[in-house]
């Protein structure tokens, strides 16, 4: 169901892409509870969760864009995730989401899979996700109706002014420059994590900041009561993370 009536609860979820993968579209889950109103918390997020990843491997068809990965992340924990372009990062970003679908091992969040509906929807409230290229949506999502869909629209809102765009939650989505979404996005994870999830995977959140925006980003990001994993080309935000992992081809190594 898609309206966009204020009040009026939407949920686009577990629509599946040609290859196969659930859309990021599916994410967008706006309800009709007024900022402030606190969603169902991930009963055990408190302070962060454990990623445990076992002989990971992601394809996107023939291709193995992840191979054999294992990485453990305790709760709290903030990694900075770096490599080469195409190396596999954001691919496994959306793997530990449960957004890709072709995958091999194990990868638990806070010790739970996601293969069944309700694994899988529980995955979804523990992770927030801050997307390399964010999409506008099908329909014309305004920035506070994506700001609502965190689950707590007041922290993501009062995160939103502090981050310099409070005045363009009206707009659509569609019409923000690359670093006014980018904030809009940086925004809405201070929302999830209020509303209970306990991981922020963030993707090149700040590729499109400048450098005041960057700085910001960082502090913000690191800040949080939660487990961090950021694909960042930044050397500000790796140098606040508590371990650095390098990926090439594939496969991941701790560089810091
Ligand atoms: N939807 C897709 N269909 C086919 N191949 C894909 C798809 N998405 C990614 N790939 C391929 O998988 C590999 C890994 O891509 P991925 O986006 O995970 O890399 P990345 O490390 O995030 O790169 P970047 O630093 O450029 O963001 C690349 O070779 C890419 O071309
Ligand atoms: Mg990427």
């Amino acid at each position: 169901m898609v309206a966009l009536v204020p009040g009026v609860r939407i949920r686009v979820a577990g629509r599946w892409n040609r290859t196969g993968d659930r859309s990021d579209y599916c994410r967008v889950e706006l309800s009709s509870k007024q900022p402030g109103q606190v969603a169902t918390r991930s009963p055990d997020s408190e302070g962060g969760l454990a990623l445990r990843l076992r002989d990971v491997v992601c394809r996107h068809g023939r291709l193995a864009a992840v191979g054999g990965v294992d990485l453990d992340v305790a709760a709290g924990q903030r990694v900075a995730l770096t490599g080469t372009n195409g190396s596999g990062k954001t691919t496994l970003l959306r793997a530990v989401l449960g957004l890709h679908r072709q995958v091999d091992g194990e990868i638990l969040v806070g010790g739970r899979g996601s293969r069944s509906a309700a694994e899988w929807a529980w995955r979804r409230r523990a992770c927030a996700w801050i997307p390399q290229r964010p999409a506008a949506g099908r329909f014309p999502l305004l920035a506070h109706e994506l700001l609502r869909s965190s689950g707590d629209g007041g922290q993501a809102l009062s995160a939103a002014e502090r981050l310099g765009v409070g005045a363009l939650v009206d707009r659509p989505l569609s019409s923000l420059s690359g670093g006014q979404l980018q904030r809009v996005h940086l925004a809405r994870a201070v929302g999830c994590v209020a509303a209970g999830a306990g991981v922020v995977l963030a993707d090149e959140p700040t590729a499109a900041l400048d450098f005041a925006g960057q700085e910001e980003a960082a502090e913000l990001l690191t800040g949080l009561p939660v487990t961090l994993l950021v694909v960042t080309h930044d050397r500000a935000m790796a140098a606040r993370c508590d371990r650095v992992l390098e990926m090439a081809a594939g496969r991941l190594r701790e560089v810091g």
